[in-house]
């Protein structure tokens, strides 16, 4: 089947604005993994060495598939089920390439169900950190919140609400319109975090914390974690940014602006650590907190510090802005997929998908509140299992695919063509990556993962 020929609605989608692209994707990879997960991994890990090893990531791994999802993306003009399949058919390979799309299609959803979850918390968490309890302490506060079942399935349910409403809206008149609105207040709102750090915090010690090399605290597993956090930070594996591709016009240099958002995302992750470290360590506490980092010991600084009810509300909607921006890059592109092959209507799809993604997310819920109910991977409950499924699995597997694709089937004239805005040294360069760098960086972390 020629795939081209067969469908024309993603075809005719394009991105308005000259920006949107890098917006859209610089949405979808700044989030929660930033602002949340980044800091307390730094702080698990060992500071300065995490970060080093982070970068180097990005760089070897994150940056040459990025490039690739968004060439084949582009190239193809379809969500990434039917792009891989067309990019693969084009190239003279067998079209069930397109098992990398559906892999992506799944893992997006998955991840969607428990991320929803940890961002209705965050949403929670404007109000709670702008009139804080002054009977219970900010652990004891985290409790109340993640224990109450109820609490949770509200604000799962909006978030998801929110991501449906956008979804249906459409590609220009839903998800451009929104990164162009949340893109900027989210950058003013770090701006303000790291002012408030470099008043109110002890900045010199948390710029030492993330920056004075200190390696005696790595391990194997800090390149694993590393690696982890960075292809999750870039959005890749899931198709997010393959299918923002699609939307990309021909005239835009694809090795520019994915440096320009694989930038922006690892800014913005240094920018959460140095707004989050200072006031760690000028209130005397701890950075080895974990998950509870942001929603613990920072909320323990609101309450104390000056105008902390006003600052502490900012962090958490930061905090929501960034979720919102990456959830909707989750549920698009199996919406696409959908709209783009007539089964149903872009509005039908996203409430179908949504409930769906909903539905799974209460799974998420109950296990926050000791559901503790083996699933289906050896000792995990439900939320565990799907994080680990996806974080170990599926994620880096549909990387590892996506290079492999790029780098040893897709047509090297067609890559050329898509990549043509960059120097031939680049493209050369962008090559030997994909071919043998990234894949066997990523194959290697797979492999250990299975064999630990
Ligand atoms: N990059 C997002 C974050 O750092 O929170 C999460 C994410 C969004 C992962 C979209 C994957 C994805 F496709």
């Amino acid at each position: 089947m020629n795939i081209s020929s067969s469908n024309k609605i993603s075809e005719s989608v394009t991105w308005v604005g000259k920006w949107t692209f890098v917006l859209a994707a610089a949405g979808s990879a700044v989030g929660l993994g930033n602002i949340w997960s980044f800091p307390y991994k730094v702080g698990e890990e060992g500071g300065s060495a995490f970060v080093l090893i982070y970068l180097g990531c990005i760089l070897l791994v994150g940056l040459p598939i990025m490039m690739a999802e968004i060439m084949i993306g582009r190239y193809a003009q379809h969500s990434p089920v039917s792009a891989m399949k067309k990019a693969a058919l084009d190239s003279g390979k067998t079209g069930y390439w397109q098992a990398v799309g559906w892999t992506g299609l799944v893992s997006g959803v998955l991840i969607l169900s428990f991320y929803s979850v940890l961002a209705g918390i965050c949403i929670n968490y404007i109000g709670i950190a702008a009139m804080p309890s002054t009977e219970i302490t900010s652990v004891e506060q985290y409790a109340q919140v993640t224990g109450s079942p109820l609490r949770l399935f509200f604000w799962h349910s909006i978030f998801i609400g929110l991501n449906i409403a956008i979804i249906a809206s459409g590609v220009i008149g839903g998800i451009e319109r929104m990164v162009r609105l949340l893109m900027p207040m989210l950058f003013i709102l770090m701006v303000v975090m790291l002012i408030n750090a470099m008043i109110n915090g002890d900045f010199k010690a948390g710029l030492n914390y993330l920056f004075a090399p200190d390696f005696s605290k790595v391990s194997s597993e800090t390149f694993l974690s590393a690696m982890g956090q960075a292809f999750f930070s870039l959005s890749l594996g899931m198709g997010s940014i393959m299918c923002y591709g699609s939307y990309m016009r021909k005239s835009e240099n694809i090795f520019k602006t994915s440096l320009t958002v694989a930038g922006l995302d690892t800014l913005i992750a240094i920018l959460a650590g140095l707004a989050i470290f200072p006031m760690i360590f000028a209130y005397g506490m701890e950075p080895q907190q974990g998950p509870g980092l942001v929603f613990k010991s920072l909320l323990a600084i609101f309450i104390e510090m000056p105008l902390g009810n006003l600052i502490g509300p900012a962090f958490f909607m930061l905090l929501s802005i960034a979720a919102l921006s990456s959830a909707i890059s989750l549920l698009e592109p199996s919406v696409a997929y959908f709209e783009e092959n007539k089964i149903v209507s872009r509005f039908a799809a996203a409430v179908i998908l949504g409930l769906l993604i909903w539905f799974i997310g209460i799974g998420s819920v109950l296990s926050l509140n000791n559901w503790e109910s083996t699933f289906f991977l050896g000792e995990r409950n439900f939320m565990d299992s799907i994080v680990y499924l996806t974080f170990n699995f599926l994620m880096p597997l549909g990387g590892m695919l996506v290079a492999v694709f790029a780098g040893w089937f897709f047509k090297p004239k067609l890559a050329m063509e898509e990549l043509s805005g960059a120097h031939l040294n680049i493209f050369k360069t962008w090559r030997f990556f994909i071919k043998f760098i990234s894949p066997v960086l990523v194959a290697s972390v797979f492999v250990y993962q299975l064999t630990s």
